[in-house]
């Protein structure tokens, strides 16, 4: 089973960090070098890296970059912080490196995220019956996490526990972040097809959808959840059809700060990603309300409502 090892995805060298382009995936392997706070930053803006805790952890090699470069870390923070504004992994983790901007702390956030995936895919494996035919939205792989996954984790895992019978992966506009994950399933030789995000109303009706794994962005203290735009439609079905619908993602993504869905920021992308011809709105997330959330899974095990997320996530 092909693994794709976090330092792959990211890490910190000398004199820059390095990531794997994910905006040249699935036809090219390109590792881009960003030399300063402010190309890591606009690395993080332009999606060469995505996904909640990659751009968390992207943030703290960026801020440790900037720490061994002498650059002013004051603005450092404020470009990095400022390059997406809904993933909570992103504040959390440049608190975290702020405090101790050595190269050595950015690794050991990077390690933990991974560690975070592993234990959660555990428990959210347990979720699921055998035979499982899952549907997920995004990408939620090692890609998007640093290493192993989140919702993507816990189908791999399920898979080796021979759970797994197919993988039903929803391609997602503008950014086309599924064909990220069929790379991913590809690589692990996990049975998956790619459909569009609205074909999956027909697909449960047809009874072809035994459950629904997806990841998050930003976690509310009551549950509330923002996720890739799509995924409120896709838990209002999963709704309809009496289909559960999982949330798996670390501590480092829920926000007790937040009280609910509402007072999360849901950032709006150029128009131009959705077309360069007619106007256009490009919201990157949506907000799914607790009460269409079967369980939320961290690596603290399986959470079920009423949710109330008041704990400080960890240091
Ligand atoms: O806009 P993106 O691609 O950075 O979105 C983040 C995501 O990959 C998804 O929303 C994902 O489900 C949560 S992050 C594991």
């Amino acid at each position: 089973m092909a693994e794709l090892d976090p330092e792959r995805i990211v890490r910190l060298e000398l004199d820059c960090v390095v990531m794997l382009d994910q905006r040249r995936l699935p036809d090219e392997e390109f590792e881009l070098e960003c030399r300063s706070a402010a190309e890591v930053a606009e690395a993080i803006r332009s999606m060469a890296i995505r996904g909640a805790p990659a751009i968390g952890i992207a943030a703290a090699y960026g801020y440790a970059l900037a720490a061994q470069r002498g650059e002013d870390l004051d603005e450092a923070y404020r470009v990095l912080a400022d390059s997406r504004p809904t993933a909570v992994n992103l504040a959390w983790a440049l608190g975290e490196i702020q405090a101790d901007p050595s190269p050595e702390r950015a690794r050991r956030i990077h390690e933990d995220e991974v560690d975070r995936c592993r234990r959660m895919a555990a428990h959210a494996a347990s979720l699921l019956a055998p035979r499982t035919r899952a549907l997920t939205h995004c990408n939620t792989g090692g890609l998007a996490t640093g290493g192993y996954g989140t919702a993507l984790g816990a189908l791999r895992t399920a898979w080796e526990r021979g759970l797994l019978e197919h993988v039903l992966v929803d391609e997602t506009r503008p950014r086309l972040q599924g064909r990220l994950t069929a790379w991913e399933l590809s690589g692990l030789g996990i049975p998956f097809t790619v459909i569009a995000d609205s074909a999956a109303a027909g697909l449960m009706a047809a009874g072809e959808v035994d459950c629904v794994l997806t990841g998050a962005d930003r976690i509310a203290a009551n549950g509330d959840t923002a996720n890739k735009v799509g995924t409120y439609s896709i838990a209002v079905l999963a709704g309809h059809h009496s289909i559960p619908f999982y949330v798996v993602a670390p501590t480092t993504t829920i926000d007790p700060a937040t009280e609910d869905g509402n007072g999360i920021p849901i950032e709006e992308r150029a128009p131009t990603e959705v077309s360069d011809r007619f106007p256009a709105r490009n919201p990157a997330f949506d907000v799914t309300p607790a009460e269409l959330i079967s369980a939320i899974v961290s690596e603290e095990g399986v959470h079920r409502a009423p949710y109330a997320f008041a704990a400080a996530v960890p240091a």
